[in-house]
């Protein structure tokens, strides 16, 4: 499988990105000066110039080179946001970019052109059919732009099915489902969620009696954004019952963004043997890929009510974007094919562990802290300096940040940033005049090591 050893048991070391062009001819450029390594980059302040313009500044490559060299440096300060850098795949699929590979369309149909990927597509979709347990003559997807389109589609085909219904979603879902319901005119209700961020299925049952005259679709977060959390499908679907909604009058879609690709190697709740009506996830978290990318699965009997014809393309269109990304297959099926379910397996288990690895660190340091079953978030305090934020990239809510330990995040890099956090906590709270937030509310009492809640403060 080309230049790849993903097949290996591997542990990346730290990830050092290679230059533009292996062979290219940027040997003799004038590199511009880069900010140092824990600098977060700065605006390039870039400008399109005319051909012949650029007499005193940089040429294009140099400015290229610049932003090479300054995103290679700020790589292993990634750590907050769920996106996995860790693969190789650009280099033998590199000279893919010379052609344009446009999907648009069904990707089951072919088109009149033949510069697209639907091969692959299907190849990939054939995978996620599999690991969601759904007969390949029962489904219909797409490769979508990402979890977010994939959401819209999703939260798209319940409406169709059922026009009346109410669209549920916890407050800890991501801003595509609230968005949907506003893109779509849907009557919306936002369900509680505990404090480690899962829907509250007492909410759940007390609005869908409140509202037993309409049908009732239910966005399933499996893997909440900030918190991780993961949403039961199972005890959603017996409230359901309980509540008297038979399967006519309810459709799920479950948003599987991030967890998609790691619940089912350790508990295998997604499946299509239940009464589920789609599944979607982004293809570059997880798994990893240079450009935003998604899968969405769903039942083939719901796709009739969207699908158009379209003759323009001499194909049928059931999707939402019109031009897709077809270079995004053909990195998912590489990636795939190289890690295989193995790969995979492994990757998870990595990432379980280095998660714990980082929640017993802090927790050890007297800093609060909280790590969900099954979840790769480690939520923590927020810290106090902007700066600090920015260094390592964090994103933050309220009195929280948390940290998303991908597959290419180390225990190396791991350790850089709790020796970092914890020397500047010594000067942010040295004199006692301010102490680290409570958060008490956000990750519960036994999770929060403030100076109130300190003595429930549990330390393995
Ligand atoms: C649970 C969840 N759903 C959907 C999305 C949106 O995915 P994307 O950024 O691929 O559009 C995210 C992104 O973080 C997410 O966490």
């Amino acid at each position: 499988m080309g230049s790849l050893s993903f097949e290996k048991d591997f542990e990346p070391s730290v990830v050092t990105p290679r230059g533009l062009i292996a062979n290219g001819d940027f040997g003799e450029m004038k590199r511009l000066k880069v900010a140092t390594p824990t600098t977060p980059r700065k605006n390039l302040n870039v400008a399109v110039t005319e051909p012949g313009s650029r007499n005193d500044g940089p040429s294009l490559d140099c400015i290229l080179m610049n932003y090479i060299d300054t995103l290679s440096q700020r790589i292993n300060y990634h750590i907050g946001y769920p996106v996995n850098i860790c693969y190789e795949h650009y280099a033998s699929l590199a000279p893919l970019l010379q052609f344009h590979l446009n999907n648009c369309g069904d990707p089951f149909l072919q088109n009149t052109v033949d510069f697209h990927s639907k091969d692959f597509e299907v190849a990939v979709l054939n995978w996620f059919a599999d690991l969601w347990e759904i007969e390949k003559d029962q489904y219909w997807g797409y490769v979508t732009n990402g979890g977010t389109e994939g959401n819209l589609h999703g939260i798209l085909v319940g409406r169709e099915l059922l026009p009346t219904g109410i669209l549920y979603a916890s407050k800890d879902s991501h801003y595509s489902v609230a968005k949907a319901a506003m893109m779509y005119r849907m009557d919306f209700e936002m369900v509680n969620t505990s404090v480690h961020g899962e829907m509250d299925y007492s909410d759940l049952k007390a609005k869908l009696l409140q509202n037993k005259g309409k049908p009732a679709i239910i966005n399933v977060t499996i893997g909440t954004t900030f918190k991780g959390a993961v949403d039961d499908l199972d005890i959603i679907l017996q409230t359901l019952k309980d509540c008297g909604y038979t399967y006519d009058q309810f459709y799920i879609h479950c948003d599987a963004a991030l967890n998609g690709l790691i619940i089912p190697f350790i508990k295998n709740m997604i499946s299509f043997k239940k009464p589920i009506g789609s599944v979607t996830i982004s293809g570059h978290k997880f798994l990893g890929c240079p450009m935003p990318c998604g899968i969405q699965i769903t039942r083939k009997s719901y796709i009739n009510n969207l699908s158009r014809k379209v003759e323009y393309i001499a194909s049928v269109d059931a999707t939402i974007s019109g031009s897709r990304n077809g270079l995004a297959p053909i990195f998912l099926w590489y990636s795939l094919s190289a890690k295989g379910q193995i790969g995979l397996q492994k990757d998870v288990k990595r990432c379980l562990d280095n998660a714990k690895y980082l929640k017993d660190r802090l927790q050890q340091a007297g800093i609060s802290v909280m790590l969900n079953e099954l979840s790769i978030i480690v939520v923590l305090e927020r810290p106090r300096d902007h700066e600090f934020v920015r260094r390592w990239q964090l994103s933050c809510v309220r009195d929280m940040a948390h940290v998303i330990v991908m597959p290419g995040i180390t225990r190396d890099i791991l350790d850089s940033f709790i020796n970092d956090l914890l020397q500047q906590r010594k000067k942010w709270y040295k004199d006692g005049n301010v102490t680290p937030p409570c958060v008490a509310q956000d990750i519960g009492a036994q999770n929060c090591a403030c100076s109130y809640h300190k003595i429930d403060f549990i330390i393995p």
